[in-house]
């Protein structure tokens, strides 16, 4: 089987309206740039493969899911200019893009979601053993399991995708990737769960 996201925007404007968000959470991901809502959508797939096959119960699945989906929300307030620049960005590009976790968790902060999604917005980009990432977390503390897999989805939909400023990368450069940063970047079972995935589905979103 193909894991062949679909960046088709009516498909994913229907997937997300089937979810019945929140008014306020719908107009900040309806306003992100179709690559990064694209992007979201497909590392929403990949986590649920991963949290199904770790056995999450359909609850879970269900928060998971829309975690991964809102992860990157925050992005709707980076200039397109600079999330699709085919150039290294800035320095000061760089720390105004590193500012999405904390924007995303500001716009859903008082929507009517549960705390493990909000973490989820807000956590992405930490390391697994809390001691990096950012925004860094004062207490150094592990991000949650649900996080953790939306860090790992969102890599590999990263690294497998093409990108303004480089083609597609393979699934076997991004496993190499997982396994030079595990226990500190990313989680040593969830990257041993996405590679007995990998065996079994193609990741292609070319
Ligand atoms: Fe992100
Ligand atoms: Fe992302």
């Amino acid at each position: 089987m193909v894991v062949r996201t679909n960046t088709n925007t009516n498909t994913v404007d229907q997937s997300i309206q089937v979810l019945n968000l929140d008014r306020i959470v719908m107009v900040y991901l309806l306003k992100l740039d179709h690559a990064t809502l694209a992007h979201c959508q497909r590392t929403r797939e990949i986590s649920l493969l991963i949290g199904k096959r770790m056995g999450l119960n359909s609850n879970e699945l269900q928060l998971l899911g829309l975690g991964a989906l809102l992860h990157d929300i925050g992005k709707s307030c980076i200039p397109l200019a600079i999330l699709t620049k085919r150039t290294p960005v800035s320095s000061t590009e760089w720390e105004l893009i590193q500012t999405h976790p904390q924007e995303g968790y500001r716009y859903i902060e008082a929507a009517d979601l549960d705390d493990i999604v909000k973490q989820i917005v807000l956590g992405h980009h930490r390391w697994a053993n809390g001691r990096g990432g950012y925004p860094l977390d004062p207490d150094q503390s592990q991000p949650s399991l649900f996080t953790q897999i939306v860090t790992v989805a969102d890599v590999v939909d990263a690294i497998t995708s093409q990108r303004p400023y480089r083609p597609a990368l393979n699934v076997e450069y991004c496993i190499a990737y997982l396994e030079q940063h595990l226990n500190t970047l990313f989680n040593r079972e969830i990257v041993s769960v996405f590679k007995s995935i990998k065996s079994l589905h193609t990741f292609e979103n070319n």
